[in-house]
């Protein structure tokens, strides 16, 4: 009898265990939670991205660029002139140019730098720039 209810004891604890482990794993993740049909990191602005940049093209356009808040604003005045996306109000403007310069900002390049001219092998190739060297 004592280890029947040991054992239903442990039974209780595994399943309290068990039960508690998507809860852990939920909190873990909720730093940059996205959006499971767009791709667009769940932050402060994200549905008017999604309900004013999802017409014409993919979110991973969007989500595979980067930039400041001057160059998302240059993309944003491109695709008006250009690709025919409407007008979009000042606070709207605003709220997506925040949304996109925080969540996809400018990178830092994770490029090193080139060699110096006297470390690369020998060029076989005529160029303008090697004329001299
Ligand atoms: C009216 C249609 C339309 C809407 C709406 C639209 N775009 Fe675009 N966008 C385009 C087209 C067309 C391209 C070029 C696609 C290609 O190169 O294949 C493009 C390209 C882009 C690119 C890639 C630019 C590059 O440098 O390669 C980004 C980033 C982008 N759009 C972001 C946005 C954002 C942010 C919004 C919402 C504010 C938005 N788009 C809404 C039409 C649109």
């Amino acid at each position: 009898m004592l280890r029947l209810l040991l054992n239903l004891t442990r039974l209780m604890f595994l399943a309290v265990v068990v039960a508690a482990m998507p809860i852990g794993i939920d909190k873990l993740s909720h730093a940059q939670e996205s959006d499971r049909v767009t791709g667009l990191i769940m932050s402060e602005g994200w549905e008017l991205v999604q309900a004013n940049c999802t017409e014409c093209h993919s979110t991973l356009l969007i989500t595979q660029n980067s930039g400041n808040r001057a160059v998302w604003k240059s993309r944003i005045v491109w695709m008006q002139e250009t690709q025919g996306l409407h007008e979009l109000s000042e606070a709207t403007e605003n709220s997506i140019l925040d949304y996109l310069a925080n969540n996809y900002g400018q990178k830092a390049s994770t490029r090193r730098a080139g060699l110096a001219t006297n470390l690369l092998p020998e060029n076989p190739y005529a160029t303008d720039s090697q004329n001299g060297q």
